[in-house]
Formats: C-alpha cells, sequence, structure tokens
C-alpha cells in the first residue's frame, strides 16, 4: 500500500497493526524519537483544521521528522489556478510524505496518482477522512479492549459527515456490531453507504430520530456537529443546528460503559457540562489521533522502530 486514500486500503490486519504499533508508541515513546530523522511531512490544506493538520505535523516531529506546508489554498499557488497534481508534483521535490486536505471528493485520489511518495487523504470535501476512522478505532479499541459485539449510535449529520461513513465503513468488517442511526430525515444516512456497506454485509441496523429512545442500548455515541460548510442553504442549516445537544439529562438512561466520541470541532451538540463525566472520551480521542498517525506515517514511509 503507497497511499492512504479510503479506509477501506486496509485490511482488517493492517489497522491491527496500526493500533498495535500505536500502543507500543503511547507505552515507549523514546523508541520512536528519532525513527524519522532527516524525513519531512508536507501538510497541504486546502481547507480549515486544527486537530488534523496539528496532530500530523505534531506526529513527525515527535518520530524526529520535520515538517513543511500550507493550512489555507489562499497561501499556496492554488490561489493563482495551480492544479492539484501539479502542486503535489512540486511538493515531491522537497518531501517524502504528503497529508492533503481538500474540499474536492477525489482531490487527494489525484494527487497520489501523480507521485511517487505516499499520499495521505486527511479529509475530502463530504467524502472520506479515513485518518480521522483509524483515530475513532483506537479510541474504541482503547475503552472497549475490542471491536466486537458493540452497538454503535451515530447522532446528528450523518450525511454530510465524511466521518460518519468512514466509521460505518470500518466496523461493518466486525462480528457483532449493530448501528443505531440517529439523525433529522434530512440529514440520513445516504442510501449508498446502506446499500454498499450495511445491506451488502448484512449488517444489523435502525433509522430513528430519536436519541432519548436509543441511549439505553448504545456502548458508543458518536455525536457529529451539523456541518454549516456542507449546506447550500443557509434557511436548512438554521433549522436543523440544534436537533441533538446531548445534555447530562440525556445521559440518564445511558449505560454507565458509554464511551462518547466525537470527531470535533464541537459548536454546540455536545453540553460543556457532559465534559467531566468520565464517559466522555473526544478529548482522550484528539490525543489518539497524533498517535494512530504516528504509526501510520512509519507504515506508509516502510520505517520499523
Ligand atoms: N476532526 C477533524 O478533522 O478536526 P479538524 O477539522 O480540526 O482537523
Amino acid at each position: 500500500m503507497k497511499d492512504l486514500i479510503d479506509i477501506r486500503d486496509l485490511t482488517e490486519a493492517e489497522i491491527d497493526e496500526l493500533v498495535c504499533t500505536a500502543e507500543d508508541i503511547i507505552a515507549n515513546p523514546d523508541k520512536y524519537a528519532e525513527v524519522c530523522k532527516r524525513k519531512k511531512i508536507a501538510t497541504l490544506f486546502y481547507e480549515p483544521s486544527t486537530r488534523t493538520r496539528l496532530s500530523f505535523e505534531a506526529a513527525m516531529l515527535e518520530l524526529g521528522g520535520s515538517v513543511i506546508g500550507f493550512s489555507a489554498a489562499a497561501d499556496s499557488s492554488a490561489a493563482k489556478g495551480e492544479s492539484v497534481a501539479d502542486t503535489a508534483k512540486t511538493v515531491e521535490c522537497f518531501a517524502d510524505i504528503i497529508a492533503m486536505r481538500h474540499p474536492k471528493e477525489g482531490a487527494p485520489y489525484v494527487a497520489s496518482k501523480n507521485v511517487d511518495i505516499p499520499v495521505i487523504n486527511a479529509g475530502d470535501g463530504g467524502h472520506n477522512h479515513p485518518t480521522q476512522t483509524l483515530t475513532d478505532l483506537l479510541t474504541i479499541h482503547r475503552e472497549k479492549g475490542t471491536f466486537e459485539n458493540l452497538v454503535v449510535g451515530c447522532c446528528g449529520d450523518l450525511k454530510f459527515g465524511r466521518t460518519v461513513h468512514s466509521l460505518i465503513s470500518a466496523m461493518s468488517r466486525y462480528a457483532g456490531v449493530k448501528f443505531v442511526l440517529i439523525s433529522p430525515e434530512e440529514l440520513k444516512v445516504p442510501e449508498n453507504v446502506k446499500t454498499e456497506i450495511l445491506d451488502k454485509n448484512n449488517i444489523p441496523y435502525v433509522e430513528t430520530t430519536s436519541l432519548e429512545d436509543a441511549m439505553p442500548e448504545l456502548d458508543i455515541l458518536y455525536m457529529t456537529r451539523v456541518q454549516r460548510e456542507r449546506f447550500f442553504n443557509e434557511a436548512d442549516y438554521v433549522r436543523l443546528k440544534d436537533t441533538y445537544i446531548l445534555t447530562p439529562e440525556k445521559l440518564e438512561n445511558a449505560k454507565k460503559t458509554l464511551s462518547i466520541l466525537h470527531p470535533l470541532p464541537r459548536v454546540n451538540e455536545i453540553s460543556v457540562e457532559i465534559d467531566k463525566d468520565p464517559r466522555a472520551v473526544y478529548f482522550k480521542q484528539v490525543k489518539n489521533g497524533k498517535y494512530i498517525r504516528m504509526a501510520l506515517i512509519m507504515k506508509l514511509l516502510g520505517i520499523k522502530a
């Protein structure tokens, strides 16, 4: 595997290997402190990011490598009309690996086809965000000790939420997983995700508009933000943005062992009072993102500890 464009580029064995490496990095950080000495990552971010860009950069720095890149299309020659392919071919002259976020679906794939160095999709439009999914998987594994026999509730914008589509795709490969898909009618999981992933693999799922009804059976609650930037119509965004706000009262019927994840950023869909609940693991999830990206960078560069 040269690139990571879609979570399905990774087999279950490769995901297990990345999770295992990330766990070893967490336990033995010194062992990894220089494994990427003289290597450079280019972070090419055509869309805003806090976690993904900074965690890729922190990951490479903690592996002993260095970082170049840009954090907005306006700061690059894309502003003068340069194509993604030409930018990637240029960056290949300076860096050993690329992490790219782009608002257009397929842009990181185009970059990967034009260069010999590895390209990581750091989020392409409403399409995919595979390293967020690896982050989510490491978090689920650290909290639950397994990927199997879990009831996973996904709540919020399940239509445009690329992290949800990738998580469904990844978790569908494990035995005994059931999904509860909680969204307004207008933001339901797209039909192709249901037919090509859930139905095709006989994965049990239910769709509901009620977070309260779904809560008691959940092992994982994956909250998401209603994304203003994906709406064509501001009125629709305003109407739907506050549909689900997780408060302590809504957790009264939840399992004591529930784990609450969120890819972040949050707006108001999780009350800040929840942050001190031990079931809230979304800031642990952010930190896990750095460790799993360290493992991924090493894998794609062919580096062993
Ligand atoms: N989860 C995530 O992708 O966050 P950023 O947009 O801040 O990178």
